[in-house]
């Protein structure tokens, strides 16, 4: 996940400037398995275990059987290597270790060949609310079961793709706003009714009961130029969550040009985080309330890549 690029280093995760110069020219290093402390396998457990209780019934079909297909528990923090085995044979993706921020043209470097870069490194016991950089429980709990669909997978491959050609073209906050709402912050309705299926909130403990049951977010059906140009908030909860029919609307979006989008969306006045079209698809209008009471959540401020 990235922040604003005017506002941050260009690189990817959230906090400025924790990197160094790395050994290898894609960044990653080895995770270190072994050298994991029963401290950190314990924070895993203490996380994992809170997540759990909390996502039956919250999270996406697609969410809860790729965890159930993959090498993950409470016991230990996984081990990529048997996550990539995994990862492999279902959709053709693995997971590699990174120290934490990566450039922009890394990230996607990485996704357009189907490796997701996850954070080495796991929170403190004393922060179990709080990142500064995406670690591995966001990047493990949150993303690693929703590549183990093949819809996902595709989309987050093209996403990759994508943003290489955005980064050139220097439009790439427009499209990092696709992957924020979508990949990081997306809501689906399922026919039992909605769901979560971005990272950023599957993750998040707070945030996985704010993003469906708080009264004060909007929740707005997904339109692609609309989400193009609507700002969002890296340091709190979201003011407003858009909603796929299906997840099968990813597989659309990864097909589509975006080059043309791109010209008349630049032309477009910028929407704020919380602001409503009057040709918005709203499922729920949210009260605003928390946000205009100006309460902070302490929760993840997660960046998403390019923004
Ligand atoms: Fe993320």
């Amino acid at each position: 996940m990235q922040m604003p690029a005017q506002d941050k280093p260009r690189k990817h995760g959230a906090a400025a400037g924790t990197a160094v110069a790395p050994a290898r020219a894609d960044w990653t290093i080895a995770q270190g398995w072994d050298r994991y402390s029963a401290a950190e396998h314990g924070v895993w457990k203490t996380l994992f275990e809170r997540q759990t209780r909390l996502l039956p019934g919250r999270a996406c079909d697609a969410f809860v059987e790729g965890m159930r297909q993959l090498p993950i528990d409470a016991s230990q923090i996984p081990d990529f290597r048997a996550l990539s085995e995994v990862l492999m044979q279902h959709t053709g993706w693995q997971v590699v270790a990174v120290p934490g921020l990566v450039p922009d043209e890394v990230f996607f470097e990485h996704l357009a060949n189907r490796r997701f870069p996850a954070g080495q490194f796991i929170r403190g016991a004393h922060e179990l609310d709080y990142l500064e950089e995406p670690d591995v429980f966001h990047d493990v709990f949150g993303h690693v079961p929703m590549l183990m669909n093949p819809v996902m997978a595709d989309f987050v491959q093209a996403y990759g793709v994508g943003g290489l050609r955005a980064k050139q073209l220097g439009v790439l906050p427009l499209l990092a706003r696709v992957y924020w709402y979508t990949v990081e912050f997306g809501l689906v309705q399922q026919r039992d009714g909605l769901r979560i299926y971005g990272s950023g909130i599957a993750s998040s403990y707070t945030e996985s009961v704010f993003a469906l049951d708080d009264p004060s977010p909007n929740r707005i059906g997904f339109a692609l130029e609309r989400v193009m140009r609507t700002n969002y908030r890296i340091d709190d909860f979201q003011e407003s969550y858009f909603v796929l029919d299906d997840l099968a609307q990813l597989l659309e979006l990864a097909q589509i040009d975006f080059a043309p989008l791109y010209a008349r969306i630049g032309q477009a006045p910028e929407l704020q985080p919380g602001e409503v079209l009057p040709q918005d698809h709203m499922l729920q209008r949210g009260s605003g309330d928390y946000h205009h009471a100006g309460r902070s959540s302490a929760c993840s401020p997660l960046h998403p890549p390019g923004a």
